[in-house]
């Protein structure tokens, strides 16, 4: 791209050296650098990007954005000094990548709980009304089924350009992105042009990094805020209104809002909800009339979580709710998602996400309804992280009939210390500690009897566990696939 033309939008302090002509890339991991690129040194947490700007000059860049004076053979490379270097790079990337959020359907989904399941439902909404999505989140990109690994659920702002930038070059004109607290409050998201923005619902987590829940609740605004206000522009805010957090959300934006609630009189209401060991049935009231749904999908969170796909969709204006309504029953379980093992066996077994205390509580309360004896609940936290919600996860398993509580990604710390945060959450004494996460869910396998239900959270479908730093191949359902196996004497 023609620099001048790159630089165009900029707010610049100085300029040191001479310009290339055209700029072929652009980077803020020195490693990636290219001949012909713009580095740009950015202040994280960890790292400070100014004390790489040599190593990226070294791979080929010929402009550096730094927000301070660098020394450096001002013949070979310019310096641009710029306020802040981050705003600079959004400023700079969605410029470079032409601005492909307005090119496409943007659809963001936040809250604490449902992120991946309400994106991967609306995927599937919009693939089957013919129409191609591109999504990404913590399963990585996924463009229109070509699905590559990513590192956060939302990715940095440079990544996200480029990935948009991508999804419209392919000819897909919707993108649903999953947003997270710390993306937001990061910027990672700035430059992106939303036109429909959802909201699951906020409960505990992150507190080593928000302090309070109020704080926690206002980041998550952000994505409201973000929409803008150009109301020319047709936009909405898909908020569940039996949350708090509705009233505050729906005063800041200007456009539409459209709510979903089970328990809230809502633009889109489900009542006479049914669960089932395999299904949940319920009739939805839209503003285009009841329609009779029918899902795979199991517990009442996912009731509030087809709602919201179902709602955002429509937000669009494009799709008729009677379509919607009747694409749900197509879909299947989700990958780790209260996702049930598939085989013909006395007892239930149930593969789960849940990391949040909230979480937990719905997991366990999803199966409630067809239990016949008793729930054995696996529960598993992580090492160096939010150790406040540790015994709160445990309170919350104690509405289990046994549960057996372990480690998830112990990283650096002892697991003996996490299990002793969490063991004081614990409000009953059917339990024990086994700090090693397959041991754990061989023995919830080996104590369950016909008609219990076993749930194994935390993981959900990751192929991994952390140990201080390292990924060390690990799978919650391959572990509890062949313990059954052996329990119950089949083949698969
Ligand atoms: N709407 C909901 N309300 C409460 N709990 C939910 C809801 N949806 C899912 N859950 C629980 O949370 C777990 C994680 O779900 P999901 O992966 O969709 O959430 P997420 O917001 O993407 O999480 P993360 O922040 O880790 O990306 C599920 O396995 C389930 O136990
Ligand atoms: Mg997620």
């Amino acid at each position: 791209m023609n620099t001048y033309e790159l630089l165009s939008s900029l707010k610049i302090k100085e300029i040191y050296g001479q310009l290339p002509k055209t700029i072929g890339s652009i980077h803020h991991d020195s490693r990636e650098s290219k001949p012909n690129s713009l580095f740009a040194c950015l202040r994280g947490y960890t790292v400070d990007g100014h004390d790489y700007y040599l190593e990226a000059i070294k791979n080929g860049a010929t402009i550096i954005v730094a927000e301070e004076m660098l020394e450096m053979d001002l013949d070979k490379t310019a310096l641009i000094v710029v306020k802040d270097s981050y705003k600079a790079l959004a400023i700079l990337a969605s410029k470079f990548y032409s601005y492909p959020s307005q090119r496409m359907t943007l659809f963001g989904v936040t809250g604490t709980n449902g992120k991946t399941t309400v994106t991967t439902l609306m995927k599937h909404l919009l693939q089957k009304n013919n129409s191609q999505v591109a999504l990404s989140g913590t399963n990585g990109f996924d463009f229109d089924n070509e699905i590559s690994p990513s590192n956060n659920t939302t990715c940095d702002v440079l990544t996200n350009q480029k990935m948009l930038h991508k999804a419209h070059h392919l000819g897909i004109d919707h993108m649903i992105m999953e947003v997270s607290s710390h993306g937001l409050i990061q910027g990672r998201l700035w430059g992106i042009d939303f036109d429909i923005v959802t909201f699951t619902n906020l409960s505990q987590d992150h507190l080593d990094y928000h302090d309070t829940m109020d704080q926690y609740g206002n980041t998550k605004s952000l994505l409201f805020s973000q929409l803008g206000n150009d109301l020319s522009k047709h936009k909405a805010a898909v908020l569940n209104k039996d949350e708090s957090w509705f009233v505050t959300y729906n005063s800041m934006t200007p456009f539409e809002v459209i709510s979903y609630a089970i328990y809230s009189d809502a633009d889109f209401k489900a009542v006479d909800i049914r669960y089932y060991e395999d299904a949940t049935y319920f009739t939805l009231l839209s503003p285009e009339g009841k329609y009779p749904i029918q899902t795979k999908l199991l517990g009442e969170f996912n009731v509030y979580n087809i709602l919201a796909a179902i709602a955002s969709v429509y937000a669009k204006g494009d799709y008729a709710v009677a379509d919607l309504a009747k694409t749900v029953k197509d879909i299947e379980q989700i990958n780790g998602r209260m996702q049930k093992l598939d085989v013909d066996i006395p007892i239930r077994v149930y593969i789960d996400y849940a990391h949040t205390p909230d979480a937990i509580e719905k997991s366990i309360s999803s199966v409630a309804p067809f239990k016949q004896n008793r729930i054995i609940f696996v529960a598993g936290t992580g090492g160096n992280r939010d150790p406040l919600k540790r015994p709160i996860m445990a309170e919350k398993a104690s509405a289990a009939d046994y549960v057996i509580l372990t480690i998830n990604d112990p990283r650096f710390e002892d697991p003996a210390d996490i299990l002793y945060d969490m063991e004081k959450g614990m409000q009953h004494d059917n339990y024990e500690l086994i700090p090693d996460r397959k041991e754990a869910i061989l023995q919830a396998i080996e104590i369950s009897e016909p008609g219990d239900i076993v749930i194994i959270a935390g993981k959900g479908q990751e192929d991994y566990q952390i140990i201080e730093d390292k990924k060390y191949p690990h799978s919650d359902m391959d572990i509890a696939l062949e313990k059954c196996m052996s329990k119950f004497h089949f083949k698969v």
